[in-house]
């Protein structure tokens, strides 16, 4: 692996101040009293009689495009200023910000602070070995990218382009999707848990001719095959030309005509690398998310808006300040670790942390352990991780100094009061706000957190409160309705555009307009539902769609139906999830196999196991699988999931309205079947 020449030094915690940072800490320590709009968010100065925070929540919403442009104005460098700020309709689903403005995302991550602060550590590369942390400054991080840029470039990847990423967590993966940036290509990572059928599917619909990667990845201690995946994967994309893999471990892997050790490459290239100018709402990446149909979605992000709002959302919601050490332990493939890893503390000159391991490697301690050596300020991670450490008790904290703590956060699925007490008492000693942040893949940055808010304003266990700035969230009722009092429930939407949101589905406008438009016609749906409480704060109840969060992984339950439907020996399945007291959900298969089929049904789960890890990845596989004789229907022949849902959550009391059930005996046969499971 690519490693900075000087590896061992110390990091010095370089504190500089641009002309906003240091007239915001001068106002910050005068306003300390009293919130004052301008001196929170210099970026607020022009917005005239605005100040507390609801007034400026209340402006950047009433006054969106001057908000936003004043924002964009200050917070990113431009090659050319925009025109337009925005030009939306969120009937039509269309979605653009910032047209006629050209500029380069890797040049604001990062030639603007080399420019400013060259030595200041922009990756702390936290491998899985612990102890054994890597930092690489602005600098050898902008001569990476170039170099990477160079070397894609003589390969022939032009703009327009879109490569596939299939690394874990690590500075070249960082590099390479800036390098791609850096020459106006797409990226496409790929969570490196995914299987290769999943990874091939990813990069035939994204088209891609070049793929990088790892020769193996290291993970908890253990070795995955990463190459010898990609080699499956790419035997069915005949679009892929040239595989780049670059070395994690010692271990020589096969290589064929099409493969290039990426570091020799790197060494051939240049240090310099001329940026391309791209437009706004030129594509930045395409990254896949499951959706309620088996087909995974490749949201599309742009440029301008996607950086902006992933910059602004995490200087404010997190309180991030100049020399803080961020430390988001998502993985690179999904939405936090584009987001929150790597666009908005690089966008902002920060310091942030690659997490390559795990919460209990090599015990229990590793988090902690890490925000002391480290020194981290913000943590930000997924409840399931939380709720997994509480098992293993408050010692496993208590032994580290985390006094470095100012802001914990939380991501990807609701957090139990449980869950969240602890966090805050055992974890931040009752002394770090915690927040819990909802978004989304499809919003590209976090859209309603407890943060920003007034100082001393209250923070409600498993709330994520309120909506951040030009953020306009409304619920609706069944009728697609507007429900506008509080203390009630509804379907999340948006009611106006905000520049992080995606832009199109890849390939298939159409299913970007019937998701997310056309349900609530003029708002974004986002397919949660939510309640609003006596105080107007939000709180996600969970989706409404067949979407299910294992282990904050998002997972269609139609995906690992269509897989569980291949096995030879199956006539139907119908897939739920169902809470889980560590990963928030498990998934719970019910199949119904063919007539005359004559194997064990032992034999056959765990067939069904193997193929979804085989052809999803292993959070997928099944912690249940009933076998039943056929499964409860609607005369129209739809399977009754609302039914299956509450027999598995033994909440056999409420299983609702039946009256269109088919064939009422089959529900008795199925709370049968799960008894039976559940005593074995
Ligand atoms: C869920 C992850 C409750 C939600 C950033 C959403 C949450 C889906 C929260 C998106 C939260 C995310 N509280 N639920 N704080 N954050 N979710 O695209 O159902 O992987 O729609 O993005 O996760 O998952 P995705």
């Amino acid at each position: 692996m690519w490693l900075p020449c000087r590896c061992a030094a110390k990091y010095v915690a370089a504190s500089f101040s641009r002309g906003v940072s240091a007239s915001f800490l001068h106002a910050l320590r005068r306003n300390r009293s009293s919130w004052n709009a301008a001196a929170f968010m210099p970026e607020s100065s022009g917005f005239e009689g605005v100040s507390g925070r609801d007034a400026l929540h209340d402006y950047s919403v009433s006054h969106s495009e001057s908000f936003w442009a004043a924002v964009a104005r200050q917070r990113l460098s431009w090659i050319r200023p925009f025109d337009v700020v925005q030009d939306c309709d969120l009937s039509q689903g269309r979605i653009s910000w910032f047209e006629g403005g050209k500029l380069n995302v890797s040049v604001n991550c990062l030639d603007r602070h080399v420019h400013t602060c060259p030595e200041r550590v922009a990756l702390i590369w936290e491998r899985d070995e612990q102890g054994s942390e890597v930092r690489y400054t602005y600098k050898e991080l902008l001569e990476m990218t170039c170099r990477l840029g160079n070397l894609l470039r003589r390969q022939g990847v032009k703009k327009g382009d879109c490569v596939t990423i299939y690394m874990p967590t690590c500075p070249l993966a960082v590099a390479s999707m800036l390098a791609c940036a850096r020459i106006g290509a797409a990226h496409n990572v790929v969570f490196a848990g995914f299987s290769a059928e999943a990874l091939a599917e990813r990069i035939r619909d994204a088209q891609s001719s070049t793929v990088i990667t790892v020769n193996q990845g290291v993970r908890g201690g253990k070795i995955t095959e990463l190459k010898r995946t990609v080699d499956a994967a790419v035997r069915s994309c005949p679009s892929v030309q040239q595989v780049f893999v670059a070395m994690r471990t010692e271990k020589q892997v096969e290589m064929t005509d099409r493969d290039f050790v990426l570091e020799e490459e790197m060494l051939k290239e240049d240090v310099v690398c001329e940026p391309a100018p791209m437009d706004s709402e030129d594509v930045l990446f395409l990254l896949y998310t499951s959706g309620s149909t088996g087909k995974p979605k490749g949201l599309v992000h742009t440029q301008a808006g996607y950086l902006l709002y992933a910059a602004f959302t995490h200087r404010y919601v997190f309180g991030y300040h100049d020399g803080d050490v961020f430390g988001c332990v998502a993985d690179i493939g999904w939405i936090t670790g584009h987001s929150y890893t790597v666009y908005g503390p690089l966008a902002n000159g920060g310091t942030t942390v690659l997490f390559e391991s795990t919460p209990v490697y090599p015990d229990p301690g590793r988090y902690w352990e890490m925000v002391e050596r480290l020194r981290i300020n913000q943590f930000y991670g997924a409840p399931t991780a939380i709720r997994l450490l509480i098992k293993y008790g408050d010692q496993w904290v208590k032994k580290y100094d985390r006094s470095s703590l100012t802001t914990l956060g939380s991501v990807g699925e609701p957090i139990n009061t449980e869950a969240w007490e602890w966090y805050n008492r055992v974890v931040g000693e009752g002394r770090c706000p915690v927040v819990d942040t909802w978004w989304q893949t499809e919003t590209g940055g976090i859209c309603i957190a407890p943060k920003p808010s007034e100082p001393d304003a209250e923070i409600v266990p498993g709330m994520a409160m309120r909506p951040f700035f030009g953020i306009k969230p409304v619920l609706m009722d069944t009728e697609g309705k507007v429900l506008t009092s509080n203390n009630t429930s509804g379907a999340l939407c948006m009611a106006q555009p905000w520049p992080g949101m995606a832009r199109t589905i890849h390939n298939n406008h159409q299913r970007f307009i019937e998701t997310y438009f056309q349900p609530y016609p003029g708002y974004f749906f986002t397919g949660d539902g939510a309640y609003r409480s006596e105080k107007g704060y939000y709180q996600i109840t969970g989706r409404l769609d067949d979407v299910i969060n294992v282990s904050g992984h998002r997972i269609g339950t139609a995906e690992i139906e269509d897989v569980v439907n291949q096995c030879p020996a199956v006539a139907e399945s119908a897939v739920i999830g169902y809470s889980h007291s560590i990963k928030g959900q498990g998934v719970y298969a019910f199949v119904v196999l063919k007539k005359g089929v004559d194997i064990q049904e032992a034999d056959i789960s765990k067939q069904l196991n193997n193929m979804v890890s085989e052809k999803i990845a292993k959070y997928a596989c099944p912690e249940f699988v009933q076998f039943a004789k056929r499964l409860p229907k609607t005369r129209s022949g739809k399977i009754m999931r609302r039914v299956l849902r509450k027999v598995v959550e033994c909440d056999l009391d409420s299983l609702g309205d039946l009256s269109t059930l088919d064939d009422p005996a089959a529900v008795q046969e199925i709370i049968k079947g799960h008894e039976k499971l559940l005593s074995k």
